[in-house]
């Protein structure tokens, strides 16, 4: 053995040694079988997926039959859950798909994590935020703030489908879950019937005084409707080169994403678009709102249409590509906001 091996061989063993000594006094040191602390690029255990709406309607409409609201937290829902993960669709939040029939109460309560509701399928729930009560219809994309009462009352004739997202794989990471139930069903209606809408709605003017404070987003929806007309006017810009025609749902006060972990996008891929290949920081989540086209993640190809999701892990490789002859509209969540904020932002676009 030559001296460098044999210390090393000495210094394995002293290592060893100290082991279940330090262990003893909650202390530990670097050990030859630990797992690198740094990798040169993030390494993540979330694994690209992708579910087809066939499949999930189809167990959608046997929990409708099936499954009382109540045991499930008075929510009835579907998770998306992630094979390569303990919880969660990705390391930060998990997306899940409700489903409530007509006359059911989604029962009120709040909790720090933050959450929206973006609608897939069906019309008539109308849901109350912090005493604002707001009709939910397809397309329209819906804020519950952290530590906002919500409730969600079913007054349509079909059952109606939406996606929930909560950043609780975040907060649940930061041992920062709260939770209250409320001591009624449902909150009282406020006064004044869609407040933030009336004031902040238009994204372009709003009553005068002082600004918001920049803690919350003032607005708590957003109409189909105007992301529909805004993604028209933004198909005369120059195109995105990794994703075509995309916009992202603003905060009106602050300009900055709609929710401070996550940001939902609305995005065209119109036909014939070739996607360049790209990857960044943090994981995200796609539903395919209409047409079809196929999605390059790492090392998957895959093939989706109306009502499937995709979800991408972080730093994994991604290309779009729309060889149809209509247009695909694609709404996404990611949770870029977090790493902006970290300042941990990194993106690589192939050349
Ligand atoms: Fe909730």
């Amino acid at each position: 053995m030559t001296g460098t091996a044999a210390q090393a061989a000495d210094d394995t063993a002293a290592r060893l040694r100290l082991r279940d000594e330090l262990a003893r006094s909650g202390l530990k040191i670097a050990q030859p079988d630990d797992p690198p602390l740094f990798t040169r690029v993030p390494e993540s255990s979330m694994r690209p997926m992708h579910w087809r709406w066939a499949e999930l309607e189809a167990f959608l409409q046997e929990l409708g039959q099936v499954l009382d609201l109540r045991p499930g937290g008075d929510r009835r829902t579907l998770r998306l859950a992630n094979p390569g993960l303990e919880y969660g669709t990705t390391p930060t939040f998990w997306a899940s798909i409700q489903y409530i029939n007509p006359g059911e109460v989604a029962t009120a309560h709040r909790h720090t994590p933050d959450a929206f509701r973006f609608v897939m399928y069906g019309n008539g729930c109308r849901t109350t935020i912090d005493g604002e009560n707001y009709s939910m219809s397809e397309g329209d994309l819906v804020l519950t703030p952290n530590w906002a009462w919500h409730d969600h009352l079913h007054h349509g004739d079909e059952p109606m489908i939406w996606l929930d997202v909560l950043d609780v794989s975040l907060i649940r990471k930061l041992d920062n879950t709260f939770f209250d139930p409320y001591p009624e069903d449902v909150q009282p209606v406020g006064e004044q019937p869609e407040k933030s809408w009336r004031e902040f709605g238009s994204g372009l003017l709003r009553p005068v005084g002082a600004a918001p404070a920049p803690r919350h987003n003032p607005l708590l929806v957003y109409s189909r409707e105007q992301a529909d007309a805004a993604l028209e006017l933004a198909k005369g810009l120059d195109p995105d080169p990794c994703d075509d025609v995309i916009l992202e749902y603003q905060n009106p006060a602050g300009g900055g994403p709609a929710l401070p972990s996550m940001s939902m996008k609305m995005q065209v891929l119109r036909p014939g678009f070739q996607g360049v290949t790209h990857r960044h920081s943090g994981s995200k989540v796609y539903w395919v709102v209409e047409g079809a086209g196929t999605s390059f993640v790492g090392d998957e190809r895959f093939d989706w249409g109306k009502g499937d999701f995709v979800a991408v892990p972080p730093w994994s490789p991604v290309r779009h590509v729309n060889d149809h002859d209509t247009e695909a509209k694609l709404f996404r969540v990611d949770d870029s906001p977090l790493y902006r904020t970290l300042n941990i932002y990194h993106e690589e676009i192939a050349r």
